[in-house]
């Protein structure tokens, strides 16, 4: 779709050049070139950490984006803009082609002190994608997937036939299990399961990955939220530096300073990360980011490159200060052999104190029988 439209645009641009001259032309170009809905609609996981599309979107970290083109800048309801936001919409501020692009090649230039913490798309024709897609959502949020027309339907060929679902008497019972429910997990949803890493790199996929790569990375998904260097935007988690203080009032723990295991980093970045795109990042990737994120914390070198190979031989500086759970073994729970689970005290039963009393039941209106006020 883009790349017919943007011939003919070129064509059209070719005659412009000739007329107008090749200034106006660039900015004209910057603005016109339609991209490409569904393509900007796969770009849209960047975006998904802060923002809801479709039907009964919320607002997330960042406003609901539905009809964002149909109403005025910053106007969704119920949701809390910057300052600097409504300076800019007072100052005429309108989302159109070009205020977008602009807008999404580089938010926090664009509208200084914007809450929209995020490093941009630099690719211009990423953001006319990114652009299509967001007008193609409706206020009511239709539009999030494309609804292909019938006209459309009927030219298209035909799709392959649907397998027929098997009727439950024709269903196998299963021999396995104390039910005979359901059947036995297949060996690759085991897998997709079963990605826990222990401390000594048991778990680990295969795969590596650099320091080098991981700085791309991570200024493109987590910078926006933990800061350049791991320092944290604004009230995000820190994950990096705080080293020597544990010991204060109020200690930075971060992934240098606090945590025990290089596994766990693995794990969480894989589990968890990108905050709302969770289990989006290749294994290299997670591999990439965790020598990244030992680089911010001064724990390897530039050069560096993290496989499972190399993996057990890193130690992180805080691994001696957690002991095992030995609450066993304190006095009062080791003299307990049996927990008393009945008559544990002789006689029966006693009230000793009343609610009303301790002054804890809210205040029925005076009436000591009134509903709410005169629970003992
Ligand atoms: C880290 C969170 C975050 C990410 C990631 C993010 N945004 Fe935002 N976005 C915000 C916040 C917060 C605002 C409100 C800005 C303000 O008030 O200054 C906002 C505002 C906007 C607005 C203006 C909304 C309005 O109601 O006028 C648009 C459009 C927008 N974002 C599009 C995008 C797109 C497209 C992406 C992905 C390429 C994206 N954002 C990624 C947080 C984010
Ligand atoms: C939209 C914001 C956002 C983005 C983007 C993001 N994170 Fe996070 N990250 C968070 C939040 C919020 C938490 C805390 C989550 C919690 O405690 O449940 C967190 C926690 C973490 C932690 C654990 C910190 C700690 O000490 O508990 C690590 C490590 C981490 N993120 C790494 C990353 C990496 C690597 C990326 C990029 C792939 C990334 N994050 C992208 C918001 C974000």
């Amino acid at each position: 779709m883009r790349n017919s439209s943007g011939n003919s645009f070129m064509q059209r641009s070719a005659l412009l050049t000739l007329i107008m001259g090749a200034a106006l032309l660039s900015a004209a170009a910057r603005v016109s070139a339609a991209g490409d809905a569904d393509a900007g609609k796969k770009l849209f996981p960047q975006c998904a950490a802060c923002h809801a599309v479709g039907e009964g979107a919320r607002h997330l970290y960042g406003p609901m984006l539905n009809g964002v083109t149909e109403r005025p800048a910053a106007s969704a309801e119920g949701y809390s803009y910057s300052d600097a936001m409504k300076r800019s919409v007072e100052e005429g501020l309108v989302w159109d082609d070009a205020t977008l692009d602009a807008y999404l090649e580089s938010p926090m230039s664009y509208i200084s002190g914007t809450k929209m913490a995020f490093a941009g798309i630099p690719d211009e024709g990423q953001r006319q994608d990114m652009v299509a897609f967001l007008k193609r959502i409706a206020t009511d949020g239709t539009g999030v997937v494309e609804e292909i027309s019938q006209a459309e339907q009927a030219d298209s060929s035909p799709v392959a036939e649907e397998e027929p679902r098997p009727l439950a008497r024709d269903t196998v019972v299963p021999e396995h299990g104390v039910l005979h429910l359901g059947r036995a997990a297949l060996p690759e949803e085991v897998a997709a399961w079963d990605i826990d890493i222990r401390p000594d790199g048991q778990g680990l996929p295969a795969g590596s990955g650099s320091v080098e790569a991981g700085v791309d990375i991570y200024d493109t998904q987590c910078a926006m939220c933990h800061g350049v260097f791991g320092e944290g935007e604004g009230r995000w988690p820190v994950l990096a530096g705080g080293f020597d203080s544990l010991t204060d009032e109020r200690p930075e723990k971060t992934v240098g300073s606090y945590w025990p295991y290089l596994s766990t980093v693995f794990d969480y970045v894989r589990r968890a990360m990108p905050f709302g795109n969770a289990r989006s990042l290749s294994d290299d990737e997670v591999y990439s980011l965790t020598a990244y994120l030992l680089y911010l914390n001064d724990l390897v070198d530039e050069e560096f490159t993290l496989s499972a190979g190399n993996f057990d031989a890193i130690a992180m500086p805080n691994v001696d200060h957690f002991i095992d759970d030995d609450r066993m073994e304190e006095p009062q729970y080791a003299a307990i052999e049996e927990p008393c689970m009945q008559d544990c005290l002789p006689g029966s039963a006693v009230v000793t104190q009343r609610a009303r009393i301790l002054d804890v039941t809210p205040d029925g209106g005076g009436d000591d029988d009134a509903a709410g006020g005169s629970i003992d």
